[in-house]
């Protein structure tokens, strides 16, 4: 390390130990990006006018976004306090973190889940207590449940959870809830909610109801194309909403973005079949690469998680090398967008080679 890399002042030695954010290797104009599960249709002409309406930003926005807090609310029958907007859910999960737990508190989570869940944690002083997931790549809930202590302050579910597809049932979900104490945070992280096509999984707004310590999250980003424009909303109970509010920075949504996503509700219909079109490219993809002989988890999500093992930097490079890139988790496995049709055709003529050039022992290999 020469002594330019060294901070000259004195942070957080936590902080300077984490990776510092730098986004993957850009795809060329050839290549296809499938490494940030991003929606491949182009916006809608009636968003995009919404954006180019929304011309007085000589002004700062509305600071709680009402309008799309109100659309929401009348969507999904709760009170416009019982939804709060920020930049992105990711945003939205670093204020409730922030909010709940600090220096000597425990969050827990599923592991491998978002990548960005460790570092939200350590920034807010707390630890990160992860459990790892079943063999089958799903949530071990029963153990989650184990690992709760008093010092555990926030539990995160992630259904799908990324990168792996999984989904959490509402029955798992259910008796997860009855054994966690009632003054327990616990997020349910919905980002990739409107592709679930099987109808076991959990649904969190209905659930809301039910239990006043859950706040679901949901986004723009991924079903509804507005990644780049960053909107996510948070649905739950005011006074974590206000403590989530307390930690914001303020005015971060901007109003372009809270335009495009309400004129995203107008067409959502149309949107929504975009979805559809994107869950079937996907089903068709997991039935293709299990024929050839790929052992994955059934995918839930916008997204295939290829669990490559030892073998994952490897395969990522070949998959890299013919123009499709992906995101390589070394040593677990390649999450892999569900991008435009032409890519996973792609995809699948190189998935045909690779599955055959695994190792037996391969966890992304089936046996026989
Ligand atoms: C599970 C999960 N939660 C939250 C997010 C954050 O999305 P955004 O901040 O774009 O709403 C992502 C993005 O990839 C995600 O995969």
């Amino acid at each position: 390390m020469s002594p330019s890399d060294l901070p000259s002042v004195r942070l957080r030695p936590e902080i300077v130990a984490l990776p510092a954010y730098r986004q993957g290797k850009p795809a060329d104009a050839a290549a296809f990006k499938l490494s940030s599960n991003e929606n491949p249709f182009d916006p809608l002409p009636s968003v995009i006018e919404a954006v180019n309406a929304a011309t007085a930003f000589n002004r700062y926005p509305d600071a709680s976004a009402l309008a799309l807090r109100e659309r929401l609310a009348a969507r999904f029958g709760v009170s416009s306090d019982e939804v709060h907007v920020g930049s992105g859910s990711v945003a939205l999960l670093a204020q409730l973190i922030l909010a709940a737990a600090g220096p000597g508190d425990e969050v827990l989570y599923s592991w491998r889940s978002f990548e960005a869940y460790p570092g939200l944690v350590t920034v807010s002083g707390a630890t990160s207590v992860q459990v790892p997931n079943r063999a089958n790549h799903g949530h071990d809930l029963p153990e989650m449940a184990a690992a709760i202590n008093d010092r555990t302050r926030v539990v995160i579910v992630c259904s799908p959870n990324n990168p792996t597809g999984t989904i959490v049932t509402a029955e798992e979900f259910d008796a997860f809830m009855a054994v966690v104490p009632k003054d327990l945070l616990v997020i349910l992280d919905e980002a990739y909610a409107e592709f679930v096509t099987a109808p076991d999984a959990v649904k969190g707004p209905p659930l809301l109801a039910r239990y006043p310590n859950l706040v679901v999250l949901r986004t723009f980003s991924k079903a509804y194309g507005l990644a780049g424009l960053r909107v996510g909303y948070a649905l739950g109970p005011v006074p974590i909403l206000d403590a989530a509010r307390s930690t914001a920075i303020p005015l971060s949504v901007t109003g372009p973005a809270g335009a495009a996503a309400i004129a995203s509700l107008d067409v959502e219909r149309e949107l929504l079949a975009r979805v559809e079109v994107i869950a079937e490219r996907r089903d068709a993809a997991w039935q293709a690469l299990t024929s050839q002989g790929w052992n994955i988890p059934n995918p839930q999500g916008n997204f295939l998680w290829l669990p490559t093992g030892e073998q994952t930097t490897e395969v990522a490079d070949r998959l890299f090398a013919a123009g499709l890139v992906v995101r390589a988790f070394q040593p677990d496995g390649i999450r892999v967008s569900i991008g435009e049709g032409e890519a996973v055709e792609k995809l699948l003529r190189i998935a045909a080679d690779i599955v055959g050039d695994l190792p037996a022992g391969n966890p992304a290999r089936r046996l026989g």
